[in-house]
């Protein structure tokens, strides 16, 4: 990547960056230059990865768009905004269509031409369209594979985004981006009329989490960094299913098991969920992933079991290959024994605050997918709806860029990356140190499971890394896991701060010192703003 100027910039190969690309590449025609840049390969991210489906309204008789919009209000506990749950739901459709219209093979019923849908937590009705269980994957082949062949976007793979660049005339407008080639350790600025953060989540702020390596927060550190605000950061989703074995780095058991029936059961082979909810196994995930840490905490497990052996081995092999072979390969025949499972971090809710278009607090900077607060999943995200989110808003995002690309020139001349006054480190283990002590003490204090106390520690805990890392910041040259070490400690004060605001439980955000929901006093959502810090 050399010091160009291009229309566009998007920051992000999932299912939000890729779709965006391919929005624009298609409509603004072939003399529009858009950089497409992941800071690993171009399939790692979260959507390379996701397994049960995508949430839409595709059966007319038995489902409809207001069952799916009310299904969502509900799962969120009070606090979506009904606009975008209507927005999005409303585009449902047409994004499968896009998709298959772009080669995405979805799975089909036995010996029939209709989609097969399956069910998951919260949802009414079988909605989630899928490719067995192996549905990002083959959404992210797809859209990959025809990225590269647009002669028009530019790839850039092991390009890290370190910091968004500000007009220097106008604060509050972007004006490119700085970028570390991860190869070559380089930072250099990149000027572009539009930039878009294509980020994806921060589970990886966690100790467990479902999540690949990627999801660091990125996006929401460096948009908080220049100025834009953020919402409903306490709202980070645990799924409750992720597989417990030493050697597995929490591999997903995807919900679709329970929603072909499959039973969660102590060790000693008790179901627990009609406890807890009457949807039992279907409740939605904030309420299965209490349910299951209240019962490994009360019982002193480790793990508890999910059974799925209740369904035959050929119809298990055909849903759930993935799953299947992962499992064996740890010694566990999923079409004869229980799983052992665990909840993990999952998903962040919260994010940069965007309109229906995608647009920041920051003019020319847009925000899509997992990194946006765009008011969708409210105080907890139904299953399937966030790859819908992705789609939806890359295409609205795409459609305001393009409507405003002519009124903007590219402003060449940034000011350069300047590393003059750091040099070599030689104590990385400052770093590896940082990583793993943030992750430990995020995930026992600010856990599914919160406390005045705990939030108040990490706190101070987040407080003491920040100086160390800006400290090191300051002084050595940069790479790929200082700035993401950084950005983790951005992001974990962001969701502390967050919960400590909240004095009630809601949705995935629950407290011993307040167990019960206060709707007089809290049904909006967490604002935080850059200027207050
Ligand atoms: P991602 O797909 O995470 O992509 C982020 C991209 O940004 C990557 O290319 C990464 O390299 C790049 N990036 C990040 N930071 C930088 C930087 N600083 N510089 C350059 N590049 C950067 N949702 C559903 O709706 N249905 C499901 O079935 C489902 N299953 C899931 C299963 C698993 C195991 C996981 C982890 C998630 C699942 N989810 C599912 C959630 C869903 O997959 C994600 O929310 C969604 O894929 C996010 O897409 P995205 O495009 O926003 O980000
Ligand atoms: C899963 O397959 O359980 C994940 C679905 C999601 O995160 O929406």
């Amino acid at each position: 990547m050399n010091t160009e100027c291009f229309d566009i910039i998007i920051i992000g190969t999932g299912a939000a960056g890729l779709r965006i690309a391919l929005e624009l590449a298609q409509t603004t025609g072939v003399s529009s230059q858009i950089a497409l840049i992941s800071k690993s390969s171009l399939q790692e991210g979260s959507t390379f990865y996701a397994q049960g489906g995508i949430a839409a309204v595709l059966d007319n008789i038995h489902d409809s768009i207001e069952s799916h919009v009310s299904d969502t209000l509900k799962a969120g506990a009070g606090l979506c905004h009904k606009d975008s749950v209507q927005f999005t739901i409303e585009q449902s459709k047409t994004a499968i269509e896009w998709l298959i219209g772009r080669g995405v093979k979805f799975s089909h019923e036995e010996n029939s031409n209709q989609y097969h849908l399956t069910r998951e937590g919260g949802h009414t009705h079988r909605r989630v369209i899928h490719a067995t269980d192996a549905t990002g994957k083959a959404l992210s082949e797809s859209l990959i594979s025809q990225v590269k062949q647009c002669p028009n976007i530019k790839l850039f793979e092991h390009h890290l985004a370190v910091d968004l660049i500000v007009s220097p005339q106008n604060k509050k407008q972007c004006v490119g981006i700085y970028v570390l080639d991860t190869k070559t350790n380089k930072v250099i600025e990149v000027p572009a009329k539009f930039t878009v953060l294509a980020t994806g989540g921060a589970s990886k702020v966690y100790l467990y989490t479902s999540n690949p390596d990627s999801s660091t927060g990125d996006g929401i550190a460096m948009a908080w960094r220049a100025g834009c605000r953020v919402a409903n950061m306490e709202f980070n989703q645990f799924h409750p299913t992720c597989l417990y074995h030493p050697k597995a780095k929490s591999f997903l058991i995807s919900e679709a098991l329970r929603g072909e029936g499959a039973k969660l059961k102590l060790i000693n082979g008790t179901p627990f969920m009609h406890k807890f909810d009457q949807r039992e196994e279907l409740a939605p995930r904030d309420i299965v992933a209490q349910a299951i840490d209240y019962e490994m905490k009360r019982t002193g497990a480790d793990f508890v079991h999910l059974d799925i052996t209740h369904k035959s081995e050929a119809f298990i092999r055909e849903h759930f290959p993935t799953i299947y072979k992962r499992c064996l390969s740890f010694g566990i025949d999923i079409t004869k024994e229980p799983i052992p499972v665990v909840p993990a971090a999952h998903y962040t809710c919260g994010g940069i605050i965007t309109d229906l278009d995608g647009q920041t607090d920051i003019a020319n900077l847009f925000a899509i997918g997992e990194t946006a607060f765009t008011g969708l999943h409210g105080a907890n995200r139904m299953a399937s709806n966030s790859l819908l989110e992705c789609l939806v808003f890359a295409k609205s995002a795409a459609e305001k860029i393009k409507e405003e690309l002519p009124n903007y020139e590219c402003d060449p001349l940034l000011p350069p990356w300047d590393d003059s006054r750091v040099t070599g480190s030689e104590e990385g283990v400052v770093v590896t140190h940082n990583w793993d002590e943030l992750r430990r003490f995020m995930w026992n204090y600010v856990g599914i499971v919160r406390k005045n106390k705990r939030l108040l520690l990490a706190k101070q805990r987040v407080k003491l890394l920040q100086r160390e890392i800006d400290d090191y910041y300051r002084q050595y040259l940069i790479n790929n896991d200082l700035i993401e070490l950084r950005n983790l400690a951005t992001v974990a004060e962001l969701i502390i701060d967050s919960a400590m605001q909240r004095k009630e439980s809601r949705g995935l955000h629950y407290t011993l010192d307040y167990p019960y929901k206060d709707d007089n006093t809290f049904l909006h959502d967490t604002i935080l703003t850059p200027e207050n810090y």
